[in-house]
């Protein structure tokens, strides 16, 4: 058996950290969003006991290093498996990019595996499971729009995103989360409003939902990195309603009504930044296929 899955891009449209918890965790307030930017994974059931990945691309290790690798191991683990499976991921995400890859890949591999070695666990039983091996994860699993609590684990689903463009720009740097989130100091940094970012997205309400963005982990990032806040400002300067660092960064993402004025944000930031992307809120026109 052999079946194609997608797995795509978040963003944050808000993401606050409370305070930090006794497991070194932060206990955080999330809302998430997927993005029309995805990775495509193909699995395909092998008779034999092993794990094989094949990346498509540069930068990300085929070991256990790579959070597939894991999620495929924690199944095997936790169901006795004596099964193996080839995982091909096709690479379209930006990497170490604070966009989800590696957790949107984990979760797609999760999904996946639960079909083809025939695992019957609900949506909800491997969002739990996820949860083990990265915070972001069953977010991941779920898609759509949500608010994500706990260390982001714990998943409430929201309404979809009003249809918008997004676009994003990814500098060449790389950032380390544990490092971003050692350094946060949460009684000295601006929060962002949560309730008013999700009253927002349930009443569809473009304006409210720019005005609500705001990512704690800025104060951090664009401190250390002066070309985030750069970018940032310049997508402000092109006309952007709301621009904002995704996760721990380095991306950040630019949120336009119209798509005359992304085109120009899209345009003003080529050249100046080496990853740039346009796209939509996530929809689901794009199926799984199973044969
Ligand atoms: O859960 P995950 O492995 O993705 O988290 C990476 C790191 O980010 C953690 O080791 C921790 O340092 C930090 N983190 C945090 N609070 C969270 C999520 C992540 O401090 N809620």
């Amino acid at each position: 058996m052999k079946i194609s899955i997608t797995a795509p891009a978040k963003i944050n449209l808000s993401l606050d950290a409370l305070y930090k918890r006794e497991d070194g965790y932060h206990e955080v307030e999330m809302v998430m969003t997927t993005i029309d930017l995805a990775d495509r994974l193909f699995l395909e059931r092998l008779d034999e006991d092993k794990i094989v990945l094949d990346v498509k691309a540069h930068f990300i290790p085929e070991d256990r290093r790579n959070l597939i690798y894991q999620a495929a191991l924690l199944l095997k683990n936790r169901f006795n498996i004596n099964m193996g499976v080839r995982i091909t991921i096709d690479k379209h995400i930006p990497v170490s990019a604070g966009l989800a890859g590696g957790s949107s890949d984990a979760a797609a591999a999760l999904k996946g595996l639960n079909i083809i070695w025939e695992l019957g666990l609900s949506i909800e039983e491997i969002a739990e499971i996820s949860s083990e091996i990265g915070s972001d994860i069953a977010f991941c699993v779920y898609g759509g729009t949500a608010l994500a609590t706990g260390r982001g684990e714990k998943i409430s689903a929201l309404p979809n995103m009003p249809g918008c463009w997004i676009v994003l720009a990814k500098p060449s740097i790389s950032v380390s989360t544990p490092t971003i989130y050692k350094e946060l100091q949460v009684d000295n940094v601006e929060h962002p409003n949560t309730e008013k970012m999700v009253e927002s997205i349930k009443n569809g309400d473009l304006d409210g939902i720019f005005a609500s963005t705001g990512n704690v982990l800025e104060s951090v990032t664009l401190e250390k990195n002066p070309q985030v806040k750069r970018i940032k400002d310049r997508m402000l300067a092109f006309g952007a309603e709301a621009a904002l660092m995704s996760g721990s960064g380095p991306t950040v993402f630019a949120l336009i009504k119209q798509y005359s004025r992304a085109k120009r944000v899209y345009n003003g930031l080529r050249g100046f930044c080496e990853e740039v992307y346009m796209v939509r809120p996530w929809s689901e026109s794009e199926n799984d296929t199973i044969n």
